[in-house]
Order: structure tokens, then C-alpha cells, then sequence
């Protein structure tokens, strides 16, 4: 196997970022690019009228802007420059003050950060903070919210027992009314409370401004608001104030992570296809899935400290490009499915299947060359654990190919915030280029919308089910006579899944009474 020719072709370096970009085990044949071409110019077209303030998200009529948070003289009108500046600012000055103690908790100088947010506003934070923090060095411990899960809840807030009066709360939420959110804010709120504590002098909020969290917040006088613009997607916020100021706060140089984004954006602005790295990865995946995502993508970091960027990337991706119908409302389902975790870990989980197993994927390989920061240990003669690393790495990228498994390899000189920013912009300009090639919205999120709606409708039902359950004290019924006697028969397996959730849950006083077969089971409340 003689790979050198094609990789000396196919191998991109970007000498002022260290960074290169290595497709040549896609399979795709010689006169792909000449091909692909127009199209791909056609694609540097839309975005750079997107950089121009095109309204690119014609589904919500918004800009899309996140390119302009690291280069913010590139907005298209002065009064989005001034405030992506005064933000940054005040995010500054804001981490200055908590640092220093000026602003401090109602039981000292803020120590922890409990982050409340979900998807777009949790992911990139959760990536970032795991990528660059470290505990020996950072300003503040970081926790987060990002379910609603009460146990899971309960689990974060037990790191935090005996220390919430210097723990600072910051909620995130574009839209301010994320049902999860909001549910992680007033479970906060109870908690700061039954420790004797105002929220507010802990809180912060990140949100559009008028939203319900930010009249929340300011109505109840919490320490600070930043802003979030319709402007900046969930999943392409890390780099507004949604993931900067729990980075900074945390101690991650922010100014680093936006110059970094700003380096990467500048390369992956250039209409020559062969020297855009966004470019080639959005045609790689192209090429690999057939434009249509039959394949999926396997992200495989190694290095433990970059294993959120599979999660990360995963919402990225997946929230950006899979999509029902394209701009022309033709039904497409479109997409790319995005898994992974990291390396060398992973060979001893799924990679069994990725090298022998069913050929639906195509892998991308992400490689760090600096071992530690630590002086080094060796296992061996002349040989660390980091140089066993890159051989798992270099030996499953070899494997996979022999198998005729495709995949790409990014390089990456070390992980460190100027390069966390560029990988970052790296992967949004990709979304971006891959959302023109197939001719989707890529800005947009209508299914997460739907799932919000369709849990209402449950809420909804679960509360009909508790009043008339309530009102019927002492009856007793299986879930198929209440759901008729509720008029809600077509929802019976609901009634079902909630009688049983709210008899397994002492609060709402709904008993079991067992029978078999299980569904001759009857629920009431005494
Ligand atoms: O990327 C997105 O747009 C979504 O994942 C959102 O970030 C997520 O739904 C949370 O929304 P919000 O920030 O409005 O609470």
C-alpha cells in the first residue's frame, strides 16, 4: 500500500495555523473537483453574501452572523460592530470583577460556575471548558444544568453542597424560554433558597434581550445580563457571549479562541476550492455520503480533551443540515448522522464494526501532535504513551483504509485555545458550504421547535389525567377506562406511559394497584 503520491496531492498544510487537512482516503476519482466546481462556487457566492448580511435564514428572516463575532468590523451594519465590541468588553470587565472579588456571592468570592443551558447553549461551553480547563490553573470550577433531568440535577448540586453562596449561576437561553432551561433555573432557585441564599446575587443571564428570561432576570435583579442577537444560531454561539464568558470565567484566554476563529476564517474565505479547508471538507462530505448522508460521520479525537468535540460537532451538524425539505421546499431529508468519542478508547468499543462491519461511514480522524505539557514519561525505551497514541491512531486509519473504509485527518499542532477557536470556525464554515451544495437551510431548527410542542401537549395531558384522577378519589381504573372516560381514547398509550411515570413518583399520590396481565393494572388516588 503506496499511499504517499496521493497524499502529497491531496494534502493540505496551512502553514500560519500549523494546521492540515489530509482527504486523500476519500475515494473520490481524479476530475471531482473540475466537476464540483461551479457549484462550489456557487456556494462561496452565498456565503459571501451571508458575510454581507444577506438574509441567509430566510425561515426566520434573520442574518446569519457568527462569522462577525471574531471579526466584528466585517458587520454589515455599525450598530452590530459596537455591540459585538461592547459585549466582549463587558465580558472582560465582568471576569475581572468576579476574579478579583468586587462582585462576590452572598458567602464569599465566587468560586463555581453553574452553567443552565441546553444544546446550542451548553454544547459548545461544555466542549470548550472540558478542551481548555484544568484544575490546577482554572479561576473557577464549572458545572452544568443541561437536562432536565432531577436526578441528574440533584447529582451536580451535590458538588456543590455547603458552597452555593459562592457559586455563580449563569442561565443561558437565545430564545429565553426553553421549558428545560427554565425548569434548571427555578430547580437553582430552590436550591439557593432552601440554602438561605438569594439567586439573584449568584445569577446571571445570557439571553435575547425582552425575552422571558431576561425580564426574569431583570425584574429580579440579578447581577448582570449579556446578550444573545437573532443573529447568532444555538449551535454557532460559543463564540458569542453564550460560550465566551463561562470560558473566561473559567480562565480559557477568550481573546485566543476568537483570534484563532479569525485566522481560520480568513483561510476558509478564499474562492480557491483546493486551498479552503471548509471547502474540501464540505466536498468530502459530499463526496462520501453522495450528497444525500449515506454514510455517517465518525469523529475521532485522540486526545481526552477534545472527546466533547464528537458531541459538539454532533449538534452542528446534524441540527444544521438535517432537514425535511430544501430552500426550494422540495422534500428531501436531508442530512448527515455524526457519532464518535475518541481514540484510542473507541478502538476497543465500535471500531471492530467500522473496520469489519457494516462499510456506512466515513471517519475523520483528528490528530494532536503535542503529547503533554508535562515533562514526559517513558514507557518504554524512547517511547511514551503519546507516541502509542499516535501509533493507534496511524495504525487505525491504515486498518480502516485496507478495508476500503474512506477517511479524512485533520492535524492539529496542540489543543490550546487559539486552536479550539479554529476548529470551531473550521467545522461552522464546512455546516455552512455542505448546507449550499445540497440546497438546505442550514440556520434553522423546525424539528427541535416540534419537539417543544409535542412535550407541551404531554404536560398538558398529564395534568387533565391528574385533575380527574383527583376528582375520582378513591376510584380505581386501568389506564385504558380513564383514558375513555377522559374522552382521550386515541391517547391511551400516553394515559398508560403517564400513570405509570406518576405511580412511580410518591409526590402526585397516584398508586398502582398491580394485576396481570399488565394491562388490567389500575391507577388512583386514595
Ligand atoms: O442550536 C440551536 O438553535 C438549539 O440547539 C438551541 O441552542 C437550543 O434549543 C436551546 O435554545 P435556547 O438557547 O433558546 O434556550
Amino acid at each position: 500500500m503506496n499511499t504517499w503520491k496521493r497524499f502529497k496531492e491531496y494534502f493540505l498544510h496551512l502553514d500560519d495555523m500549523g494546521i492540515s487537512l489530509d482527504i486523500s482516503r476519500v475515494h473520490f476519482e481524479d476530475d471531482f473537483f473540475t466537476k464540483m466546481e461551479p457549484t462550489m462556487q456557487s456556494a462561496f457566492k452565498s456565503m459571501d453574501e451571508l458575510e454581507q448580511g444577506a438574509i441567509a435564514n430566510p425561515d426566520e428572516n434573520r442574518m446569519v452572523g457568527h462569522y462577525w463575532l471574531r471579526a466584528p468590523e466585517l458587520a454589515p451594519e455599525k450598530s452590530i460592530t459596537e455591540e459585538i465590541k461592547s459585549t466582549i468588553k463587558k465580558i472582560h470587565a465582568f471576569t475581572h470583577d468576579i476574579h478579583s472579588g468586587k462582585i462576590s456571592g452572598e458567602q464569599g468570592s465566587f468560586k463555581n460556575l453553574l452553567v443552565i443551558g441546553i444544546g446550542g447553549s451548553a454544547l459548545g461551553p461544555q466542549f470548550v471548558s472540558q478542551a481548555l480547563g484544568s484544575p490546577k490553573e482554572d479561576k473557577m470550577r464549572v458545572f452544568f444544568f443541561d437536562n432536565t433531568d432531577p436526578d441528574g440535577i440533584d447529582l451536580t448540586l451535590s458538588h456543590l453542597e455547603g458552597e452555593l453562596g459562592q457559586t455563580l449561576a449563569i442561565v443561558i437561553s437565545k430564545s429565553g424560554s426553553t421549558p428545560e432551561t427554565r425548569n434548571g433555573m427555578l430547580e437553582a432557585e430552590a436550591a439557593y433558597q432552601k440554602a438561605g441564599l438569594t439567586f439573584g446575587k449568584h445569577a446571571v443571564a445570557t439571553t435575547g434581550t425582552g425575552s422571558e428570561l431576561y425580564k426574569h432576570a431583570t425584574s429580579n435583579q440579578w447581577l448582570e445580563t449579556f446578550p444573545m442577537w437573532d443573529w447568532v444560531g444555538g449551535r454557532t454561539s460559543e463564540l458569542a457571549a453564550v460560550g465566551l464568558l463561562p470560558a473566561a470565567l473559567q480562565g480559557i484566554d477568550i481573546d485566543s479562541m476568537l483570534q484563532g476563529a479569525k485566522t481560520m476564517d480568513i483561510a476558509t474565505r478564499i474562492h480557491a476550492t483546493r486551498e479552503n479547508p471548509a471547502a474540501l471538507l464540505a466536498l468530502m462530505w459530499y463526496h462520501a455520503t453522495g450528497g444525500r448522508g449515506q454514510k455517517d460521520m465518525v469523529i475521532l479525537p485522540y486526545k481526552d480533551r477534545i472527546a466533547l468535540l464528537s458531541k459538539y460537532l454532533q449538534q452542528l451538524v446534524m441540527e444544521s443540515l438535517g432537514k425535511e425539505k430544501d430552500l426550494k421546499g422540495n422534500v428531501v431529508n436531508q442530512g448527515i448522522a455524526v457519532y464518535g468519542n475518541k481514540g484510542s478508547t473507541d478502538q476497543h468499543a465500535y471500531v471492530q464494526q467500522l473496520r469489519e462491519g457494516v462499510n456506512n461511514f466515513f471517519a475523520t480522524f483528528i490528530e494532536i501532535h503535542r503529547e503533554r505539557n508535562t515533562s514526559p514519561v517513558y514507557i518504554q525505551e524512547d517511547t511514551t504513551s503519546g507516541d502509542y497514541l499516535e501509533g493507534f491512531l496511524l495504525g487505525t486509519r491504515d486498518a480502516l483504509f485496507e478495508k476500503d473504509r474512506q477517511s479524512i485527518t485533520i492535524s492539529v499542532p496542540e489543543v490550546s485555545p487559539e486552536r479550539v477557536g479554529q476548529l470551531i470556525a473550521l467545522y461552522e464554515r464546512a455546516v455552512g458550504f455542505y448546507g449550499s451544495l445540497v440546497g438546505i437551510n442550514a440556520y434553522h431548527q423546525p424539528g427541535v421547535e416540534a419537539g417543544k410542542k409535542a412535550a407541551a401537549s404531554v404536560l398538558d395531558l398529564k395534568q387533565k389525567i391528574l385533575t380527574t384522577l383527583r376528582s375520582q378519589k378513591g376510584t380505581f381504573q386501568t389506564a385504558e377506562a380513564w383514558a375513555e372516560s377522559m374522552k382521550e381514547s386515541a391517547s391511551t398509550e400516553r394515559v398508560f406511559k403517564l400513570l405509570e411515570h406518576m405511580s412511580a413518583n410518591a409526590d402526585k399520590k397516584v398508586i398502582k394497584k398491580a394485576a396481570q396481565p399488565w394491562h388490567t393494572s389500575t391507577y388512583g388516588v386514595k
